[in-house]
């Protein structure tokens, strides 16, 4: 297994280019199973979780080119003959995400085997929420030898209401929907930037979606997709992750190819932290810091509150202000994997059920530490960024999987940061992923 070795102390400055979005990217490469036309996406990350879709969809039966027409960032994918509408655990288990095919394959083809999700570091991650909607619209489900087997003649329009707001099955519903005969009303749907990226692809593709990116989204299905160019997203996550490891060692950062828009919640907050912020242009974002950090609470929410996908690395910088700063996690029941990795450096963190007290500044000292998910990684990078001698962090490819080079970006900025291999390789692809 891979791990970075980070020396810390030095200030961040310069200019970064964010990657497009993972979480766009998933759900958009899952909407071509809709069509048996070729679907080209444009802006895709190269990061673990995309060559893992590739994986997913070749083995139904899909063409997935990455890289396709010589642009590492393109891929091309042609769903024509899905000769096996399965799932399999053996992927599921290290994406989560797999569970994105189940309603586009139960649209296309009537029936659908994916593998039960299962938990994950940061919860259980039921998928209930999918299937009601699922049986809902007309399909029969059966679980069984941990796989559901989904079947329908021909989804029906429904209305539908989630009992809790779902990215993934606000988006998994979506394509069910597309292609169903009929009106589809959902309601109380994510209003993530993901789901909006999602239906300006099944919009491109020729379906009839009104309200994504609001809480009630109204489809008129139609009888067939046809295939699309599209560009996605760029990643909010990291443009936010890059936005705190500039804050964090005092330095002065620019993120460019990122879209401030979606960084409104996060942007407030590092003002409420004392850092300097400007928005330049339709697409960077400047941050400043001396260093000097105010305490500020954060409180995760959906969209456009302040991103869960963001409270690990935020609780790296709460470290260094002066103050009490609270966090709480409101989306997972176990999404603190970091705090004590964060306590070995030495910060000042207590955790009492889904909030987490932490005092700074604390002085962080550089120590060997292990990842666990794929935003806890971030977290200790951004502590390692600033902790006092040279830090090792294991398992970095839980980092892989959502961050594209992160080491070159950071090295880029000033960072010390290298990646080295791991003597004892072990099969990276048995771990759970979140
Ligand atoms: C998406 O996961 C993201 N993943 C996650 O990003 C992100 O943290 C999460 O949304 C919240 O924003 C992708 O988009 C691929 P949810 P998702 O369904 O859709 C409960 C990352 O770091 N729930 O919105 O799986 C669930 O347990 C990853 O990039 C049900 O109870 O999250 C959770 O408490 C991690 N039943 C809450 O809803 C369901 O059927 C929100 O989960 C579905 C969800």
């Amino acid at each position: 297994m891979d791990r970075f070795v980070i020396c810390g102390g030095n200030p961040l400055v310069g200019t970064v280019r964010v990657s497009g979005a993972k979480n766009s990217a998933l759900p958009c490469m899952a909407a071509a199973i809709l069509t048996q036309d070729e679907v080209t996406l444009e802006n895709i990350p190269q990061v673990r979780d995309i060559q893992t879709e590739r994986r997913l969809l070749s083995s139904m039966g899909a063409e997935v080119e990455l890289g396709s027409g010589g642009n590492d960032h393109r891929t091309t994918i042609c769903c024509r003959n899905l000769s096996d509408p399965v799932a399999k655990y053996e992927i599921v288990k290290t994406m989560r995400a797999s569970s994105l095919v189940l309603g586009p394959l139960v649209a296309r083809t009537g029936m659908a085997r994916v593998a039960v999700p299962g938990g994950c570091a940061i919860g259980g991650r039921p998928i209930d929420l999918h299937i009601k909607g699922l049986e809902k619209m007309g399909a029969t489900i059966v679980q069984e030898h941990g796989y559901l087997e989904a079947r329908a003649e021909h989804l029906k329009g429904a209305h539908l209401v989630f009992d809790k707001i779902t990215v993934t099955g606000t988006e998994d519903l979506l394509m069910a929907a597309v292609l169903a005969d009929g009106e589809t009303v959902m309601e109380n749907c994510a209003r993530e930037p993901e789901v909006t990226d999602l239906a300006a692809l099944l919009m491109a593709m020729g379906a009839m979606i009104e309200g994504a990116g609001t809480s009630t989204i109204r489809v008129q299905g139609v009888t067939g997709l046809h295939g699309a160019n599209y560009r996605i997203n760029p990643d909010r996550i990291e443009a936010g992750t890059f936005l705190i490891a500039g804050a964090i060692t005092g330095g002065d950062v620019t993120i460019a190819d990122c879209n401030p828009d979606h960084l409104r919640a996060v942007i407030a907050k590092l003002e409420e932290a004392g850092t300097k912020i400007d928005v330049v242009g339709a697409d960077a974002v400047r941050v400043r810091s001396d260093g000097h950090l105010n305490a500020a609470d954060i409180s995760t929410e959906e969209y456009p509150g302040f991103p869960t996908d963001m409270q690990a690395q935020y609780m790296a910088l709460a470290t260094q202000a002066d103050g009490v700063s609270l966090v709480k996690e409101n989306i997972f029941e176990n999404r603190f994997m970091h705090v004590q990795e964060l306590v070995r450096m030495g910060a000042n963190i207590k955790v009492d059920g889904r909030t987490a007290t932490v005092q700074g500044p604390a002085k962080l000292s550089a120590a060997a530490v292990m990842c666990s998910d794929l935003r806890a990684s971030a977290s200790l990078v951004l502590a390692a960024l600033v902790a006092d001698g040279e830090s090792i962090l294991d398992r970095v490819y839980h980092m892989d999987r959502g961050y594209e080079r992160i080491e070159e970006k950071l090295q880029g900025l000033g960072a010390q940061i290298q990646r080295m291999g791991n003597v004892f390789p072990v099969r990276e692809a048995e771990a759970f992923a979140d």
